[in-house]
């Protein structure tokens, strides 16, 4: 069960060869995917050699194997935890019944629904990071910013699998649909809202595999308690990726933050200009893309009271991030939770029932787990010696869904008027300017060991490497 048959042309470990219909259904799908990256996915890089991972196994002791591989040959496929005997749904009206391993008719558009949303953000980051490898500071970071990629495209795999399997003509058309959208595309965008924003630089990257990809990660480890089995052990292990997606995050703001400390204590300056002449990213210009990010990032949760939300975890289909550790009766028909809006210009807790603010409960534990990095890289500013501290802007910061949209508020979490947003919306948000500047840093570093000169080396290579190793070959 554990060993994926990469005999097939599909690497699987569902008995894909068993199942003819599905195999010519997603064998039919596959050149579309294949046409899709060429088109969409990392821009002229069709005839290098990447040192990936790729998945060879579900078993957590050893389900990777690493060598050069060329990004079309990669073995995407259809990997699923194994299944847990006598899976229970645990939460919501069906509490108890067995896991559902068909869909169950009532709830199918329902789960169509969260499969598609979930999918379509799969290929749109791969998208959004397309031209990144152009201006690549390391080969280190080209590979890392590949395996992402790959790996994405596998999630794709993922959700298109049980669209193909469990959705019959409307799953097929979905998949097709999923390969048509285009981030940031006028008339036939992605779904949501920080899909189509631009990365168009290695600090916006770094910024959005820490903070968007964890998104990924609340949204994965909610649909992983779903009582529609297929969903939830595929979901699983789309999970042990995500891990390493967020690891470049952190890793790399940490090491901007680290070049930056070192120039800082070279000049004995903080000040932005001298900073930005010597070729660092400033520490105010880092919180700034830090408040973008976050906040574009929060809206992905979706609005703050919400009866779809409500839907999705009374029926058994999307859990609470670690639903099987919460202590309460997992129906939450008499539970409350306190969302904010904004009473006579003043942000004020109002009690609603807990139901239908599941979204605002899934975006407050994004917002724990995302603090942790925060506070790791202000330990690299503090063992500087630097007073500096970054910080996550307040959650009604910048937001664009929900009860929150439309009102202004600082970072520090004051109401503000329009006027005075207009006035201090660059020292709050990464400006023009400031992208302009990020923007003139990047350029392409492929000398193996050699890096540029706005971020430090990482301490350690991929896969006990060093980190002078060619991770990327040019042919
Ligand atoms: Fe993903
Ligand atoms: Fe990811």
């Amino acid at each position: 069960m554990s060993t994926i048959d990469y005999g097939d042309k599909i690497p699987n470990n569902v008995n894909l060869t068993e199942n003819r219909t599905l195999q010519r259904a997603l064998e039919h799908w596959q050149p579309g995917f294949l046409n899709w990256w060429k088109e969409a996915g990392p821009e002229n890089s069709r005839t290098h050699d990447v040192y990936l991972r790729t998945a060879i196994s579900v078993d957590p002791s050893g389900w990777a194997q690493f060598g050069y591989v060329k990004m079309p040959d990669y073995r995407w496929g259809i990997f699923l935890n194994p299944a847990e005997a006598d899976r229970k749904v645990n939460f919501g009206d069906h509490m108890g019944q067995p896991a559902w391993q068909e869909v169950p008719g009532e709830h199918r558009a329902n789960l169509r629904r969260l499969i598609v949303t979930q999918g379509d953000t799969e290929p749109a980051s791969v998208e959004q990071q397309r031209h990144l490898g152009a201006t690549a500071p390391s080969l280190y970071d080209l590979r890392n910013l590949f395996q992402v990629n790959v790996e994405e495209g596998r999630h794709l795999w993922a959700m298109v699998y049980l669209l193909h399997s469990y959705f019959g003509r409307d799953g097929r058309e979905e998949a097709e649909e999923l390969l048509a959208r285009r981030s940031g595309d006028a008339d036939n965008p992605r779904i949501l809202g920080a899909f189509n924003e631009r990365t168009p630089d290695w600090l916006s990257f770094f910024m959005f595999t820490y903070f968007t990809d964890r998104d990924g990660k609340f949204q994965l480890c909610a649909l992983a308690e779903s009582g529609f089995d297929p969903l939830a052990r595929t979901t699983r292990f789309m999970l042990t990726e995500e891990a390493h997606h967020m690891f470049v995050g952190e890793s790399g703001v940490s090491r901007v933050i680290q070049r930056t400390c070192e120039v800082m204590n070279e000049l004995g300056t903080d000040d932005p200009a001298r900073l930005r002449a010597a070729g660092v990213i400033d520490l105010p210009t880092i919180q700034r893309y830090l408040n973008f990010h976050f906040s574009v990032t929060i809206d992905l949760f979706g609005a703050d009271q919400s009866s779809n939300a409500a839907i999705f975890y009374s029926t058994g289909l999307k859990g609470r991030f670690e639903e099987g550790k919460r202590a309460d009766d997992h129906i939450l028909k008499n539970d409350t939770y306190k969302v904010l809006e904004v009473v006579g210009g003043a942000l004020v807790e109002k009690e609603v029932p807990m139901l239908n603010a599941l979204n605002e409960v899934l975006r407050d534990d994004f917002i724990k787990d995302s603090i942790g990095g925060v506070s790791r890289w202000n330990k690299v500013i503090e063992k500087a010696g630097l007073p500096f501290r970054l910080q996550v802007p307040h959650k009604a910061f910048n937001r664009r869904i929900g009860g929150l949209s439309g009102v202004r508020v600082s970072p520090a979490g004051e109401v503000v008027s329009e006027a005075q947003w207009r006035e201090n919306e660059d020292k709050w948000l990464a400006s023009a300017e400031d992208r302009e500047f990020v923007a003139s840093l990047m350029g392409r570093v492929v000398e193996p060991g050699k890096f540029a000169n706005w971020i430090a080396p990482p301490m350690i290579g991929i896969n006990r490497q060093p980190v002078d190793f060619e991770y990327v070959r040019f042919n």
